[in-house]
């Protein structure tokens, strides 16, 4: 399973980087606000560096709703770097986009996936990536990973690689859950990369660990 980390705050980045499990960096307009007065392409490029690995995939979205607004956006944001993958909001005009950019060669993150025909449409029109959301249908009173379930099993019965990538992680549950049914890849917060490493047994067996040694110095 590959892991990306769902922000755009550069320390984040470079510390999953850092532990070596790190497969890519999805942003989006919400997560690139809160880094407050940013040059966005700049950024982007700055996070394709920071992970220096020709196989990491970095998403990065577009904001224009309407058809040829993304198509212009896209190609602008397709240049950047090798790594980028182009983030398309999943409406009408979003999956014209995908189609044409994906018929360019341009790589595309089909985003807001909440049901398993929208995720069947993005991946015949040529997406790479699928983004179900899945702690936003929790909220709602939805099981998020029964949608990962149903569009693992209809990509499975037709051989369709378009990856399925698990996003709006909330808790090392929803990591784990993804796993299991067969999830691509699972875009999580930093905060949920530093959990999934911890356990307190882990951190109790160190400690005992370490004081039994002092022993054997007396
Ligand atoms: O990046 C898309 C998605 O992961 C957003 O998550 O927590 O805002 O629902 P969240």
């Amino acid at each position: 399973m590959k892991f990306f980390v769902d922000t755009a705050n550069l320390n984040e980045i470079k510390e999953a980087a850092s532990l070596g499990i790190l497969d890519g960096v999805t942003t989006n307009p919400s997560l690139v606000a809160k880094e407050g007065g940013i040059d966005f392409k700049q950024h982007i490029a700055t996070i394709c560096e920071i992970l220096n690995n020709p196989k990491a995939s970095v998403s990065a979205e577009v904001v224009s709703t309407d058809y040829e607004g993304m198509i212009a956006e896209g190609r602008d944001l397709a240049k950047i770097h090798p790594c980028v993958y182009v983030k398309l909001p999943m409406t009408k005009a979003g999956l014209q986009a995908t189609n044409t950019l994906s018929n360019e060669g341009i790589r595309i993150n089909q985003t807001l996936i909440f049901n398993a025909t929208q995720a069947l449409m993005s991946a015949k029109a040529g997406s790479s990536f699928v983004s179900p959301f899945i702690g936003r249908l929790d909220d709602i009173g939805h099981d998020g990973m029964v949608l990962i379930e149903e569009i693992r099993e209809i990509f499975d019965n037709y051989d369709i690689k378009t990856e399925i990538l698990a996003a709006s992680i909330r808790h090392p549950l929803h990591v784990i859950e993804s796993a299991r049914v067969g999830a691509d890849v699972a875009t999580m917060p930093f905060k949920v990369i530093e959990q999934l490493l911890k356990h307190p047994l882990t951190d109790i067996g160190l400690a005992n660990f370490l004081k039994d040694w002092e022993k054997t110095k007396k």
